[in-house]
């Protein structure tokens, strides 16, 4: 149909549409739009593939999707303490949310085992940051999320797993990552642990600040705690 044929209904909404075509088209031109909409992807890529693995996880241990969420919620508020970017924050609520997604390949008896861990055991138990890494590695992250998770039981002295890594060899988000997974793990119920509650936890982390704990990290979550942090 020819312009001068259509009705003035008719060109309002044609104008409309390109209106709206325009704005997406300047929307994409912002970096930070498409960073959003990168992140968006992320998530939804992730949910995708993790779906399955995840509700496999969940149904063989409840408890390990709420110990993610609060470490991640800790995590995400230590970050943000420290004045980490938009965007290593959002790595670390992607890698939080399945940093233990590995479990998924330790028989049961093990995880849900009350009682100390025998050699073998334990040796099951610490693989399980390099199974995640294997999950994820080819997801396409901004940020190295694969590797966040594969360092998260690292220490700063060299003393963690799986690769025995020390220092700022260790990834900050996953220094950031290894102080609330100690604190939320401690001060709630485990089946091989008993909850040793909060303080304790923060005993811990104060204890080891500097040699297991990466100072600045120790310091950011105390301070939340001081100022009435509670796990959601
Ligand atoms: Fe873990």
């Amino acid at each position: 149909m020819r312009d001068e044929d259509k009705t003035r209904a008719q060109l309002l909404e044609e104008l409309a549409a390109l209106r709206r075509e325009l704005d997406d088209l300047q929307a994409y031109a912002d970096p930070e739009w498409r960073r959003q909409e990168k992140w968006r992807q992320n998530f939804r890529q992730l949910q995708e593939m993790l779906e399955g693995v995840v509700a496999v996880l969940g149904c063989r241990v409840p408890d390990l999707i709420e110990h993610q969420r609060r470490v991640t919620h800790l995590a995400c508020a230590i970050a943000e303490e420290m004045g980490l970017s938009t965007a290593q924050i959002e790595s670390l609520a992607i890698a939080g949310m399945v940093h233990d997604i590995g479990k998924v390949f330790i028989p049961l008896k093990i995880l849900n085992k009350s009682g100390a861990l025998d050699p073998a055991e334990m040796a099951l138990i610490q693989a399980h940051p390099r199974a995640a890494h294997y999950i994820l590695k080819d997801l396409d992250f901004d940020r190295p999320v694969a590797e966040i998770i594969v360092q998260h039981h690292e220490r700063l002295d060299g003393s963690g797993y799986p690769g025995g890594l020390a220092g700022e060899d260790i990834l900050l988000e996953a220094r950031i990552l290894a102080v609330p997974d100690v604190v939320e793990a401690m001060a709630y119920a485990r089946p091989h642990r008993v909850n040793l509650g909060i303080n304790t936890a923060l005993e811990e982390i104060s204890r080891n600040r500097g040699t297991l704990y990466d100072p600045e990290v120790v310091d950011a979550c105390l301070r939340l705690f001081d100022r009435g942090f509670d796990f959601l």
